[in-house]
């Protein structure tokens, strides 16, 4: 097939990572015999220092054009510690979800064997523990009205029925290829757009007989993802709680660096890691590619392309036993490999395995 790849590397440890993830793509086209060709486009503190704008018009145009977007990371210190700043690269992350119309965040949190040891909970916890998250990502008190005043602010999480329908359809879809069971995590005790989440989840449940559907409020779900997360297959819920619930998550297999996801909706679906710009690492060929390379293996899982997506994935498993891994992981007594190094391993290991 012919594939269209819009390459936003971005800020910190991005550009890396994000050309690790390119040469991944092209060793499994070329192995597969696809065609691919690539736009590069800058994205968050990257783009404001080129044009003022963290998500350029003409970035827009190049993920419209593309297929699908290799998304890396966006973020930088000269931001972080200024409330005044007018303008601020997660502004660009924020802005690509909504005009693309990236309403589904489907982010999977599974754990790797060989990794547990590095989890912060025990063994016999976390063992098997694999379950999607699939937050809301263009509603609620991200995008809702806002004030910001001296002495008042607010931000407004409304969600109408039909956000919350066709984000409830992504998740049911999940859990049908999954293991059908569904957790809708909201704070409906409380808040009235959690209540309208459970209404609505309600009744498309009964046009989902085959999965189970169950409801969790989002602080007892917090607490649960840490002493029971085998309880989950897939949860769903909005914007605000999804973020939270995800960095919990990531955390809990050990492996925040393995994490990827993809973002789908209306137009150009984005596929990046759930780890952030990580500045400190900038450049020091030290940064874990994987959660990256996942993503690469999510993109072709996209377009039905399951062997692609093997093959990727089996690449990622074979540098993991063969413990050419990057520091962060890195078993004790091995030599630790960089980013580029890992990176190569594992292009090598896609264009030559049987
Ligand atoms: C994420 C990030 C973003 C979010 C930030 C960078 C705006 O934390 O993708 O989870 O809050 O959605
Ligand atoms: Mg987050």
């Amino acid at each position: 097939m012919d594939l269209k790849i819009a390459v936003l590397a971005g800020d910190g440890i991005g550009p890396e990572i994000s050309a690790v993830g390119v040469d991944v793509v092209s060793a499994v086209c070329a192995r597969f015999g696809h065609n691919v060709e690539y736009a590069y486009a800058p994205v968050g503190a990257d783009a404001i220092d080129k044009t003022g704008n963290p998500f350029p018009e003409d970035t827009y145009r190049t993920c419209l054009w593309a297929d699908a977007v290799l998304f890396s990371a966006v973020g930088d210190p000269r931001y972080d510690n200024d409330p005044d700043a007018k303008v601020r690269p997660e502004q660009g992350l924020l802005a690509m979800r909504k005009k693309l119309g990236l309403y589904a965040n489907i982010r999977p949190i599974e754990t790797f064997d060989c990794l547990i040891h590095m989890s912060p909970l025990r063994k016999e916890i976390v063992e098997g523990a694999d379950f999607v998250c699939v937050r809301e990502l263009t509603g609620g008190m991200y995008f809702g009205e806002k004030l910001e005043g001296d002495e008042r602010a607010y931000d407004t999480n409304l969600y109408t029925r039909t956000e919350v329908e066709r984000i409830l359809h992504t998740a049911y879809a999940y859990a049908r290829r999954r293991r059908h069971h569904l957790t809708v995590v909201d704070k409906a005790n409380v808040l009235a757009s959690s209540r309208l989440w459970r209404k609505v989840a309600r009744e498309l449940a009964a046009e989902y007989p085959d999965v189970e559907t169950d409801f969790m409020y989002v602080d007892n779900a917090a607490m649960r993802m840490i002493q029971d997360p085998r309880f989950f297959d897939v949860m769903v819920t909005e914007n605000t709680f999804g973020d939270i619930l995800t960095d919990e998550g990531s955390v809990i297999t050990g492996s925040m660096g393995l994490l990827p996801s993809a973002s789908t909706g209306e137009k150009t679906p984005v596929f990046e890691p759930i780890h952030g710009s990580w500045p400190q690492a900038k450049g020091q060929n030290i940064a874990n590619p994987l959660a990256q390379i996942l993503s690469v293996a999510m993109l072709f899982e996209h377009f039905d392309l399951l062997e692609e997506a093997a093959t990727v994935r089996r690449a990622v498993k074979a540098s993991l036993d063969a413990n050419i891994r990057t520091p962060d992981i890195q078993v004790a007594g091995a030599p630790a490999y960089g980013t580029r190094e890992v990176g190569s391993w594992i292009t090598a290991y896609i264009s030559t395995m049987h």
